[in-house]
This record gives structure tokens, sequence and C-alpha cells, in this order.
């Protein structure tokens, strides 16, 4: 099927070249000329496991292409939205002007019987505002969110755990043009859906929620386990053995219970923000009030991490040598949006720490933003003469690769602060380190 994707960030990208992967012919259409260019040429314009090779091998099949015009998207039978919607500026609210542009700019070149797809998150209530635009050109609008992980975000497109189709609903039921719409999403998404991937379709203001809803119990479900970590530490708990044994209820699960620095991303903090926002201006704030407590544990979390720093060299990081291993939001990205990594390096260079930052992917992005740190692009070579290493993304370079008897070798002073707890604190001690976690004795 021909199709076109407005927006080519992460997720938009990603799912240009994911779909012609999986067979269509697809155009990316984006404003931004360094990424069409960076993109045509088969370079993914962002650090993403397998893009790369989609990419290429979509261009090379000739069935990938990417543009800044959007006359482009003329003949494609269904019409992607995958532009950011960030905060706004001065307030928790999204902001939809990007998303706004992308569907006026679409209009022009729709055609009776096209699909607009709108992956971006959005408040709800965004499609049903949208929809009369895109109808009066005779094409339908369907809102299809979109739930990939950074770092995952290839598979995740390919193979996602679910498809949600929101289509136009009458009276608890799709009409005859949603019906249609749906069957169409079916076939762009056939290879998934053969392979057993749930497809469920519903209401505009049901799939909006959906995604917001799994970004709010996700960012809930790290929040809950960090407080939990706060009363571990005036008690002397373990946070991470408590979150095993928790873990072994299935109602609950120990996925995303890592407690540690806490979430950011491009996703988690603004979502829930925007949700929050959302409610209120819907009059039923009071019913999300615990996502601002979410959104308060997970800030705190960076204080604390800096705190233990501060204790662990004798109350103060003035002038000492602080190595940060790490500035990504999470591994396997070079993405630095709201990164709690990041925030904490900072916080630590401005009570005055001789802070050198490495990272196997971030340090371009980080250095871009804040050039006062020392960034170091050598693991060794970073943690040469630290007074105390501290880990902010759990890489595996400093998880599994890094050795704390050769790291003592390198460093002055022998601390470790795991700010994500995935350090194996015993073989860290009999190295002669001072270990000291997040919610850990
Ligand atoms: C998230 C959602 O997972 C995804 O479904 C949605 O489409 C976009 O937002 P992403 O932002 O890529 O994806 O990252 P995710 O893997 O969810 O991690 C978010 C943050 O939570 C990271 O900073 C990570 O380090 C942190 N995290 C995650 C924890 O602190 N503890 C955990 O147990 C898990």
């Amino acid at each position: 099927m021909r199709l076109s994707v407005v927006g080519c960030g992460y997720l938009g990208a990603v799912h240009a070249a994911a779909m012609a992967s999986i067979g269509h012919e697809v155009v990316g259409i984006d404003v931004d000329e360094r990424k069409i260019t960076a993109l045509s040429k088969g370079e993914a314009p962002f650090f993403e496991p397998g893009l790369q090779e989609i990419l290429t091998e979509g261009i090379a099949s000739g069935r990938l292409s990417f543009t800044t015009d959007m006359s482009a998207a003329q003949g494609a039978k269904v019409h992607f939205i995958g532009v950011g919607t960030p905060q706004q500026a001065g307030g928790y609210a999204a902001d939809l002007t990007y998303v706004n542009a992308a569907v006026d700019g679409l209009l022009p070149y729709l055609s009776e019987g096209d699909l607009v797809a709108g992956k971006s998150t959005v408040p709800v209530g965004t499609a049903a505002t949208l929809a009369p635009r895109v109808s009066e050109t005779g094409a339908t609008l369907v809102w299809n969110p979109e739930f990939l992980r950074e770092g995952w975000a290839v598979q995740d497109t390919i193979d996602p755990d679910r498809l949600v189709a929101g289509v136009p609903f009458s009276e608890g039921v799709a009409t005859a043009e949603g019906e249609r719409a749906a069957q169409i999403l079916r076939e762009v998404y056939h290879p998934s859906i053969a392979k057993g991937t749930p497809f469920i379709v519903t209401d505009y203001a049901t799939a909006e929620l959906v995604k917001v809803s799994a970004n709010a119990f996700l960012a809930t479900k790290i929040s809950f386990i960090n407080a939990i970590a706060e009363i571990a530490e005036v008690t002397g708990a373990d946070v991470t053995t408590l979150a095993d044994a928790i873990g072994h209820d299935a109602r609950i699960g120990r996925r995303f219970l890592g407690a540690g620095i806490g979430f950011g991303g491009g996703c988690l903090p603004k979502d829930i923000r925007a949700f929050s926002a959302r409610a209120e201006e819907l009059g039923r704030g009071e019913s999300v009030a615990f996502l601002r407590e979410i959104d308060a544990i997970n800030l705190r979390r960076r204080d604390r991490a800096v705190d233990l720093t501060s204790e662990a060299l004798g109350g103060s990081v003035y002038q000492k040598k602080v190595t940060v291993l790490g500035a990504a939001f999470k591994p396997h990205s070079d993405d630095i949006r709201d990164s709690p990594a990041l925030d904490v390096a900072v916080r630590l260079h401005g009570l005055g720490a001789d802070v050198t930052l490495t990272d196997p992917a971030a340090i371009e992005n980080a250095q871009r933003i804040h050039p006062q740190l020392t960034y170091v692009h050598d693991r060794d070579e970073a943690l040469q003469d630290a007074d105390a290493v501290i880990v902010v993304t759990e890489w595996d370079e400093y998880r599994h690769q890094l050795d704390p008897a050769h790291a003592a070798t390198l460093t002055r002073g022998h601390i470790v602060i795991d700010g994500r707890n995935c350090l194996d604190a015993s073989a860290w001690r009999a190295a002669g380190w001072t270990y000291h976690g997040m919610g850990r004795p």
C-alpha cells in the first residue's frame, strides 16, 4: 500500500522505515531539511538500534523515500501523522501546533477514501476536533497511537504488543466509515496481525486515552517503587529485594519496578503533565491528582542522588572529581530530553564538583546543551583520578563490562554511587569499593 508519514522524528522516521520493511511504499515528509537529507541517504539522524539497516534496505528497494515537499503525500492511501506534541512553554499542556500544521498541510493532497492516521500522543478530545476538517476532503481520520520504546523502536513498530485504532463511532459502535477505516489499517498491519497481535477497534477518545493512561501507569509504577525506596532509605531495607519479592506476584510483575534516579525522556514526564492539564480542563483534575505526586517523587530522586554523592564524599562535592557514567535518559539511546542522568551531572557541577561525564552514545547531544561539563569518550580515561563514580544510565558498558577491580586501579577514591541499582554490589564491595545504591542499605 502507498503510505505517507508526516513528521520524521523518533516516531515518524522509525514508522516510515518499518512500514517499508514490511512491504509498503512509503514517503516520509518533514520540514527539517537536514533530517530529510540524512534520511534520504539512508542515515539515521539519531541512535536507534536496527534503524540504520531498515533505512538502507528501504531506500535500496525503492520503496522508501523522504522529502520536505508535502505534495508527495498525494496518491498515498494512508497518511500517518507522527509529529511531536511537546510540553507548552510556560505550562503543562501539550502543544498541538505541529499536529494542526500537519493536518492542515495534508488537506490539499487528500483524496476521497484516504485515511489520516494520527500516531502522535495527544490530549483526549483532539481527534474529535480534527475529524471534521479531514472529513470535508472525503478522507477519514483515525487515531492509531504508538507505544514504541526508544532503544526498541524498530522491534516495537514491526511487532507491537497491541494495535489500537480509534475510528468514527456512533452510539457505541463503529460507523460504516469507521469499519472501513479499521479494515484499511488491518491491511497496513497485516503481517503483525497475522502473527497474533491484538487489534483493538474503538472510538477516538478511548484510543487517545489508552496511550496516555499506559504512560501514566508506567510512570506510576516507577514512582511507586521510588517512594518505597525513600522508606527503605530510612529503615535499612533493600528496595531491590523488595521489588523482586513483590514482582513475583503476577498481578504486580517485576518490570518497571527499577528504583533509582527515576524516569525521563521525551514521553513519560511530558505525558503525565499533559494528562493532568487536560483533566483540569475537563473539570476532573482531582481524578488524576496523584500524577502530580508521581512527578514530584520522580524529581526528588535526582536530589537524592546528588545528596548521596555529597554525603559519600564527606558532606560536600566541592572541588571533588566526580565521574558520571551516563547521560542518556536510558540505555540504547542518545536521547537526553529530560534526562535524569544529565540533570544529576549538571547539579553536581553546580555544587562545585569537577564533573567528567562519559556515555557510549549521548555525549554530542549532552555537550551541545551543557558545554560546561567535561566530556570524555573513553570510559577508562573518564575514571582516571575520580574521587567518586556515579552510574546514572545503566548501559551494559557500566553494568556488565566494567570490572570493579580494574576501575579501582584508575580512580583516586573508591566510592561508587549506583543511581540505577544496576551494579553487582557485592562484587564492587569485594573489590574495595564503598557502594551506595538508591533505597538499599
Ligand atoms: C515510554 C513508554 O515505555 C513507551 O511505551 C511510550 O511509547 C513512550 O514512552 P521510552 O520513553 O522510550 O518509552 O522509555 P521507557 O523504557 O519507558 O523508560 C522511561 C524512563 O523510565 C527511562 O528514563 C528509564 O530509565 C526509566 N525507568 C524505566 C526507571 O526508572 N525504572 C524502570 O523500572 C523502568
